[in-house]
């Protein structure tokens, strides 16, 4: 049990039997060459995005809040910051991406930086560029770091000592780490106060289901959130929906969206 803003918060089941090795094979498994992985087509859109309407000096540091044992928003962000921070709560979470960056890993990211690639337009793959894209994505999280997070503590990531950062990523975190939409809007003010004014928030949620499955197994248990609970609890913490680029994948039950802190 943590405490977070006088409440007792209960942790998920998963938070304590989460395996990194299961989420891989089922999240990022056989599928990832067809770029099925949403958050592969998403991300790659966003950071275009971003380096077309922010200047060099305006997107420095990135921050991913529940990375899990993923690197991904590395891959797709090494070209737009200098610095990127991969967080998560569970311990062997961050193992995984010291390992990765150590060169220890047994996962292999490549067939996933393919697919990231190909989404940023490189058709025809250059001798190496896998490797080199592998290596400056590692560069960057060298710069940044690899850090404990708990959202519904304030501050989340107590290493970032009060600093804030230019672009604020979190993927399927909220809903996986909330139980009430009361918490969900507390943890979404949390992170907030890492984004400074004028920065870039960028969430992908799960919408509308109460389990995450694997196979005929629960991995573990989802808020129940829909698009407007969203994007109320949004406008809440201060950000500016007009400047809101969302996808919602209906099909497969996702959102993706990007916007503005006032
Ligand atoms: C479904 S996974 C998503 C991982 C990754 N972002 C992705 O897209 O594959 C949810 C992540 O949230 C993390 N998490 C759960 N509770 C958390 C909390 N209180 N604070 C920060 N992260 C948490 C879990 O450890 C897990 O890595």
């Amino acid at each position: 049990m943590s405490k977070s803003n006088g409440e007792v918060h209960k942790p998920n089941d998963y938070v304590t039997t989460f395996d990194p090795d299961a989420y891989f094979q089922h999240y990022f498994g056989k599928s990832i060459e067809d770029g099925t992985r949403v958050s592969l087509f998403a991300l790659p859109v966003f950071a275009h995005l971003i380096v077309q309407t922010m200047r060099p000096n305006e997107r420095q540091t990135l921050l991913d809040i529940g990375a899990g044992p993923t690197v991904y928003s590395a891959l797709c962000f090494r070209d737009v910051v200098k610095e990127i921070y991969l967080t998560d709560y569970v311990e062997k979470n961050l193992d995984r991406v010291k390992e990765w960056l150590a060169g220890s890993t047994t996962y292999d990211w490549k067939p996933t930086i393919k697919v990231i690639l190909r989404t940023e337009g490189g058709h025809f793959l250059q001798q190496g560029i896998i490797e080199t894209s592998e290596e400056k994505a590692k560069g960057v999280v060298k710069c940044g770091g690899v850090c404990f997070a708990d959202v519904h503590q304030n501050p989340v990531v107590p290493n970032m000592e009060g600093r804030q950062v230019d672009i604020l990523l979190t993927i399927f975190t909220l809903e996986s780490a909330c139980q009430t939409y009361e918490q969900y809007k507390v943890c979404m003010k949390n992170m907030m106060n890492h984004l400074r004014p004028g920065g870039r928030f960028i969430l992908g949620s799960v919408l509308e289901d109460d389990e995450y499955n694997s196979g005929r197994s629960v991995m573990f248990t989802l808020l129940n959130l829909t698009e407007t609970k969203i994007l109320n609890a949004l406008e809440e913490v201060g950000i500016d929906m007009g400047s809101v680029k969302k996808y919602v994948l209906n099909d497969e039950g996702v959102m993706f969206l990007m916007a503005t802190k006032f």
